[in-house]
């Protein structure tokens, strides 16, 4: 037992306050607001991003199952950097509020996709139910 509970704890907390900050911060950009560029707003993803990390890593370590070893973290991995990717085009990279909105849906729908496979731990996530 230990302190995986309180790692999984942060871990799952972390995954909240990313996605719920994501949305806030999709928000603020489709309403071309100025707080985007506010320091806090542009800081505290990266704090909360990086426990995030860290927490996964520890988990991982602690069931001792890894990325590139076990197929649903490595689905994780793929999907969290395709996350950053979309997120950041959603969020400063995208030349047009279409292609912004548009990447920003996508961002959210790989989220969407990430806690599937971490709920099933399964690289199929929600396409399990494909058959
Ligand atoms: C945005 C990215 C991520 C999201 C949304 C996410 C989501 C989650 C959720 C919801 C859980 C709880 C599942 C459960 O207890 O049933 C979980 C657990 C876990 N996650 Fe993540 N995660 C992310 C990134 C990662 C990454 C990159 C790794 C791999 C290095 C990772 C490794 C783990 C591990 C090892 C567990 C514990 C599974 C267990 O209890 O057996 N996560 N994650």
């Amino acid at each position: 037992m230990g302190v995986f509970p309180l790692m999984w704890a942060i871990h799952v907390g972390c995954v909240v306050l990313s996605v719920s900050g994501f949305v806030a911060r999709g928000g603020l950009m489709l309403a071309g607001s100025p707080l985007l560029a506010t320091r806090f707003v542009r800081v505290a993803p990266h704090v909360v991003d990086t426990l995030l990390l860290a927490s996964a890593l520890w988990l991982a370590w602690a069931i001792g199952q890894y990325p590139f070893v076990n197929g649903w973290l490595t689905a994780k991995v793929l999907g969290l950097l395709a996350y950053i990717v979309l997120g950041s085009v959603a969020l400063k990279r995208g030349r047009s509020k279409r292609v912004r909105a548009a990447a920003f849906v996508a961002a959210l729908a790989t989220v969407g996709y990430i806690v599937s496979v971490a709920l099933t731990r399964d690289p199929r996530g929600v396409f399990e139910l494909l058959g």
